[in-house]
């Protein structure tokens, strides 16, 4: 299993952010999203980012917070940062690792805004399905990680992938809030991703779903704890 390794920007000897990428591997345990990732909250998740284009496209919204991208190949990674430095885009941190291995690892729960996961592997043979990132244990750990009226953005052109992903999530207690069979119609997303892109160009129907955390029920048991002393 690759290593869990975080990429950032190189300092210079003089102070100065340089454009060099380098990885810093963790060490084992819980990987603190603030203390050890240098993420500010609200943070937004973007599982399996490729080429990169929805984190430039989520940089470019100039949204507060931080956008969290986690990739399991090394080359993708490198590719990604070096064009984020050369935009000149901010707020987004990169780490690359297995995300079934990394995501019961990161701590605390409650601060995740939007999970997104634009593509995942469609594993087309069946000795491989085994890879698959989206699984109940996986939907599990996103529901930890997602504050309150927090959502998981999924689209894949795989119908099958699609009706799978949907079941995972309702399975584990989200509401869906959007689900498009493909057709064509508006989007629910704010960014677009590289393969998204591609399809469209193709004419490829896209599957896309959004599915919430729901929020502690107004007078229910979590707003009186919140509201007592
Ligand atoms: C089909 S590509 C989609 C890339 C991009 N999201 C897009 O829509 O253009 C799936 C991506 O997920 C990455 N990936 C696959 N398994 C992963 C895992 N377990 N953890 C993190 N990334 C993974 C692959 O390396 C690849 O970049």
């Amino acid at each position: 299993m690759a290593p869990v390794t975080n990429a950032g920007l190189a300092e210079a000897a003089d102070g100065r952010s340089v454009l060099r990428f380098e990885e810093y591997e963790l060490p084992p345990g819980q990987i603190d999203l603030r203390a050890t990732l240098g993420c500010t909250a609200p943070i937004d998740l973007d599982v399996g980012f490729g080429k990169g284009r929805s984190l430039l496209e989520w940089a470019a919204l100039g949204r507060d917070g931080t956008l969290l991208g986690v990739e399991i190949r090394r080359g993708l990674v490198e590719r990604a940062f070096e064009r984020l430095g050369r935009a000149g885009a901010g707020g987004v941190r990169l780490l690359r690792g297995d995300f079934r291995a990394v995501v019961p690892r990161l701590v605390p729960g409650g601060l995740v805004r939007r999970c997104y996961l634009h593509f995942p592997d469609p594993w087309w043979k069946k000795r491989h399905r085994k890879r698959q990132v989206v699984s109940a244990p996986v939907v599990a750990e996103l529901v930890r990680l997602l504050a309150p009226g927090g959502e998981v953005c999924v689209q894949t052109d795989v119908p099958e992938r699609a009706e799978e992903f949907r079941a995972a999530l309702a399975g584990a207690g989200l509401q869906e809030r959007w689900w498009s069979d493909g057709g064509p119609g508006a989007r629910p997303f704010d960014v677009r991703s590289n393969r998204e892109v591609r399809c469209e160009a193709a004419g490829v129907p896209v599957y896309r779903m959004t599915f919430g955390k729901p929020p502690p029920e107004a007078g229910g048991p979590q707003a009186r704890e919140e509201g007592r002393g």
